[in-house]
């Protein structure tokens, strides 16, 4: 391998194209090859001066790529990631890890079958906010968990609908949106046992869902409840208040993540700590306080922990078979609002 890590970029789109641009920040790596079969790629990929290809599997087949990130949509993860796995390249994978747990399944355990490092783009896991919450949680700061309340509540404005993925099943807020929230869930209060839903169209009346409401029972028995819309007029959801990116959302960090504990309780994205400093109850003073961090670039901190992985110094903060625990418990929640009854999310080994 040589000094600097080089990257493929697979799907230049969106996210891809943020890829790039921290790659470009990151003086441990290069852009060796960006691929993407659609007609805007090429221009792109001339104007940074990189190698372009169409197919990634030539991309994939040049002897100076290390590593590689795919960003191609949800339904390609699949076949591409199995085809850099079949080179041996560790590769980060944007998040879902697949769009059905039989292909999360199947890519997680080929990665570990080939001893392959994956790292799934749930870059939430990289915010320092999201670190100093849980560091709070696990050292006990507010006792026992007993509940969890988070709003998802944003307005996509109109044109985003006109792709009409979009306003089918699977292209709503549940895939696209909820998945960061149980993963977020996971990561702080630990495993998802049982999930009840109920979801609804009634605002924009497509086909797949605008809004849900969801209960989760945690393992330790916490609940959680999440609340989620993409047709709310409102600045509670992650993206308006985490400022992770700045460029593509409005700022405005109000808190939308509630955790209540026996002796205390977090909010994030503002890392508020209230408390009792004596005798706990209603009847008594509470007081808050604000956890310390020092504000990072979360695409940036991602990154640098892949380049990490890449190397062997780290293990994936989130690889395949915990990604695909993830997709299993926003699944749940598809089921359990067709069903109208629990969902249990399946079991990844
Ligand atoms: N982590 C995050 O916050 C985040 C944010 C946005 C998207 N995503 C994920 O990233 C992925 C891409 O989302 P996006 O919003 O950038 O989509 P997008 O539609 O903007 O970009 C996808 C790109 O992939 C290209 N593509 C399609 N098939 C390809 C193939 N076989 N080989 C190479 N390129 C191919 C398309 O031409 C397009 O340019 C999705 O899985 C999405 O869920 C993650």
């Amino acid at each position: 391998m040589t000094e600097r890590i080089n990257i493929a970029v697979i799907g230049a789109g969106v996210i891809g194209k943020r890829h790039v641009h921290e790659i470009a920040h990151n003086d441990a790596c290069s852009l060796a090859a960006i691929a993407d079969p659609s007609p805007e790629a090429a221009p792109y990929a001339d104007a940074l001066n990189v190698p372009y290809y169409r197919d990634y599997r030539e991309a994939l087949a040049r002897l100076d790529v290390d590593a590689a990130i795919v960003c191609t949509p949800n339904h390609t993860h699949l076949d591409v990631g199995l085809a850099c796995i079949a080179r041996k390249l560790p590769l980060l994978m944007e998040k879902p890890i697949a769009d059905d747990l039989d292909a999360a399944r199947r890519l997680a355990d080929a990665a570990a079958g080939a001893g392959v490092a994956m790292l799934v783009g749930h870059h939430r896991r990289h915010n320092p906010r999201v670190r100093a919450v849980k560091e709070a949680i696990e050292g006990g700061r507010i006792g026992k968990l007993v509940l969890a309340n988070i709003m998802c509540l944003m307005y996509k404005p109109d044109a985003y609908f006109e792709v009409p993925w979009r306003r089918q099943p699977g292209g709503g807020p549940v895939l696209i949106n909820l998945i960061h929230e149980i993963d977020l869930l996971r990561h702080l209060c630990g495993e998802i046992v049982s999930v009840q839903a109920v979801t609804s169209n009634a605002i924009r009346g497509h086909d797949v869902e605008d809004s849900a409401a969801c209960t989760l029972t945690l393992a330790s028995g916490a609940l959680a409840n999440v609340s989620l819309s993409d047709t709310a007029s409102t600045p509670w959801n992650w993206d308006t208040t985490a400022g992770e990116d700045r460029a593509l959302f409005d700022y405005r960090p109000v808190p939308t993540h509630f955790f209540a504990g026996t002796d205390g309780a977090l909010t994030l994205p503002d890392l508020a700590l209230w408390s009792y400093r004596g005798k706990k109850g209603r009847d008594q003073p509470i007081h808050d306080t604000r956890l310390c961090i020092v504000e990072e670039n979360v695409y940036a901190a991602q990154l640098r922990h892949f380049v990490d992985v890449v190397k062997g110094d780290a293990r994936p903060v989130i690889g395949g078979h915990d990604a695909a625990r993830t997709l299993a418990a926003t699944l749940a929640v598809v089921e359990a609002a067709r069903t109208s009854r629990p969902a249990t999310p399946s079991v990844i080994q």
